[in-house]
């Protein structure tokens, strides 16, 4: 079995992904990707784009990462955005509460359990400091907020944040984003880039660090009329471990279609089964081995502050289960808080079908009676009749029926107001329309957590000519290079020809590798381990027919291609629109 030690020591090797600030000593939790990893983590974001932005008509905007206090303060970051640390009292290392039991006892998703009983727990399970051993029992467990604080301006500025999530660049946009979408529900809309969270204990290479690249699609509904294409996806069959599964002894991960699971209930939510389904058909095209793939429902403890129901994609690497994905609804949280901080409109106005009429309850205060009555009071009085009209008309109706003033309060003293002075009216009225604020659902993808699942799960070895092989099966469209191109020797005009087809295909836009060193076959390793999917080698053959051979990665099977089909024979099989043995 490939373990996650062989995937971060190939990945380093390789130059996919290795540990950042190296000269200096490094900090954890901040990697950088080298050539063949930033070439995986851009191919796999262009075809995160392809799916959900392109296919599904939304909008991709980019948001600045640092954003000021106010924001999360509304959000209920600043509040709620914490992970359970606990300290050794001996070497005076940070980790997390959590993740302690979670490794140590039987006890799974402890996220989801209180402060008071993760203390308990660590001490009946005499739970020790995994760095110096020393006992952890009876440390305090507290909060610690994960966002990285920062000053903006100079001098003392004010305080920004390093956003913990690229979502709240959206929804804080969402007054100006409701208008290029020309106020019609539903629509989508898209961002990928960086988000930075304090990690407690950043740990397993890039699966959990401090700074990385969400691809974030929040998608704006109305929820008492817009439904989701449902029907595209419902044959998708999916593998689901739900909330009430987890909590059985008995329970385990079963296999369903996301039709069925709506149907069932399983998944409450129409949208959210509707991402699932594109994601399972994306992250399957993308080389998520889909047997080693689940989308596991979080507990109620577990949601996130602004979550009322979240499923996790996650993969298996090496027998952990690692969350790539979060699937949320978040109803009208994050607009209802930005409008109520902000100010802002942060409604849709949705026009009825056809224009309907209500009834709606009117005063119209006689100041001339009530500034006597109240003196200095009266107009307060007035705005307070306003006001009660709006939110309780049945109020001034039931005063109505029983002969009786309506009472008002201002400032906590009560006023009794006759109907005819408040001037109390029913008017029919025709309405066009109503405000909405929106509700979300939001896939939200980490893109270091799928590069890294990919490059696991394509990691294979195998024996090829007698010799172990490492190969990593990566889907053509995701490798870092499509095609290698050597030549067999550096002599006899061998190298000009093959260096004149790789300018070729580079002009073409295919990402190539040009490699003359050392025997053929270790040429064809040195590519087979960081995934190229064709080597193209000119022989001497080249030099009599214009043909050269076109090896496959998986199957190391050649075949002899004339040099001018060269380019259309290698975009179709990257594109996928051609299969190996039919070359
Ligand atoms: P975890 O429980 O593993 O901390 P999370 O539930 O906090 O993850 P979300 O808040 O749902 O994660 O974030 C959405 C996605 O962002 C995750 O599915 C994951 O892919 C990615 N992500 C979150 N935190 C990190 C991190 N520290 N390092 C790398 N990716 C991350
Ligand atoms: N936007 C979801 C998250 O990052 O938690």
């Amino acid at each position: 079995m490939v373990t996650q030690e062989d995937v971060i020591e190939l990945a380093k090797r390789r130059g996919f992904f290795f540990g950042a600030n190296g000269a200096y000593g490094g900090v954890a939790g901040f990697y950088t990707y080298g050539p063949n990893g930033a070439a995986v983590k851009d191919n796999l974001e262009s075809a995160w784009r392809d799916r959900f932005t392109v296919r599904q008509g939304n909008m991709e905007i980019e948001a600045p990462t640092i954003m000021p206090e106010a924001v999360f303060e509304a959000s209920g970051h600043l509040d709620g955005f914490d992970d359970m640390l606990v300290e050794c009292p001996e070497c005076g290392e940070s980790h997390r509460a959590d993740h302690l039991i979670e490794d140590n006892t039987g006890i799974e998703e402890a996220e989801s359990l209180p402060v008071s009983e993760v203390e308990m727990i660590i001490r009946d399970h005499d739970l020790r400091c995994p760095t110096c051993d020393a006992p952890l029992g009876g440390e305090p467990v507290e909060d610690f907020n994960l966002m990285f604080e920062t000053s903006i301006g100079p001098g003392s500025g004010q305080p920004g944040y390093m956003r913990p999530e690229t979502a709240q660049g959206i929804f804080v946009e969402f007054p100006r984003l409701k208008e290029y979408a020309r106020n019609r529900l539903p629509f989508g809309v898209t961002q990928i880039g960086p988000a930075y969270r304090n990690e407690i204990s950043p740990r397993k290479g890039i699966i959990r660090v401090r700074e990385f690249t969400q691809a974030e699609l929040e998608t704006f509904i109305d929820p008492e009329e817009d439904e989701p294409p449902l029907h595209e996806v419902a044959d998708v069959e999916v593998t689901l471990y739900p909330a009430d599964e987890q909590e059985d002894e008995e329970g385990s991960a079963y296999a369903t279609t996301v039709g069925e699971a709506v149907e069932e209930g399983v998944i409450g939510s129409e949208w959210v089964g509707y991402y699932l389904g594109v994601a399972q058909e994306w992250y399957e095209r993308v080389g998520v081995d889909m047997d080693r793939f689940r989308f596991r429902q979080h507990l109620p403890g577990e949601l996130a502050h602004y979550a009322a129901d979240c499923w996790d994609a996650e993969s298996e690497v090496g027998g952990d289960w690692i969350e790539i994905t979060g699937f949320a609804y978040r109803g009208d949280y994050d607009l209802q808080k930005h409008a109520a901080h902000s100010g802002e409109d942060f409604d849709v106005f949705v026009a009825y079908d056809d224009p309907v009429t209500v009834e709606r309850a009117t005063v119209d205060p006689d100041m001339s009676v009530l500034g006597p009555a109240f003196g200095g009071a009266a107009g307060d009085v007035a705005d307070a009749l306003r006001d009660l009209v709006e939110r309780d008309p049945d109020a001034f109706r039931n005063a109505k029926a029983a002969g009786e003033p309506v009472t008002v309060t201002v400032d906590g003293e009560d006023y009794d107001v006759a109907l005819e002075t408040a001037n109390f009216g029913v008017e029919e009225v025709t309405e066009s329309g109503e405000s909405v604020t929106p509700h979300v659902v939001e896939p939200s993808f980490g893109v270091g957590r799928i590069v890294y699942t990919v490059l696991a799960h394509a990691m294979d070895r195998d024996e090829v000519d007698g010799e172990e092989r490492t190969v990593l099966r990566l889907p053509p469209g995701v490798a870092p290079t499509t095609v290698g191109v050597f030549p067999l020797m550096d002599k006899d005009g061998l190298a000009e020809h093959a260096r004149t087809v790789a300018a070729d295909l580079r002009a073409a836009g295919l990402a190539v590798t040009y490699d003359d060193s050392g025997a053929i076959g270790r040429r064809y390793r040195r590519q087979d381990e960081v995934g190229t999917p064709y080597c193209v080698t000119v022989d001497y053959d080249t030099l009599e027919d214009d043909t050269v051979t076109v090896r496959d990665r998986d199957s190391t099977e050649q075949r002899r291609v004339a040099v001018d089909d060269l380019v259309a024979t290698l975009a179709r099989l990257r594109a996928g629109d051609l299969a190996f043995e039919d070359v």
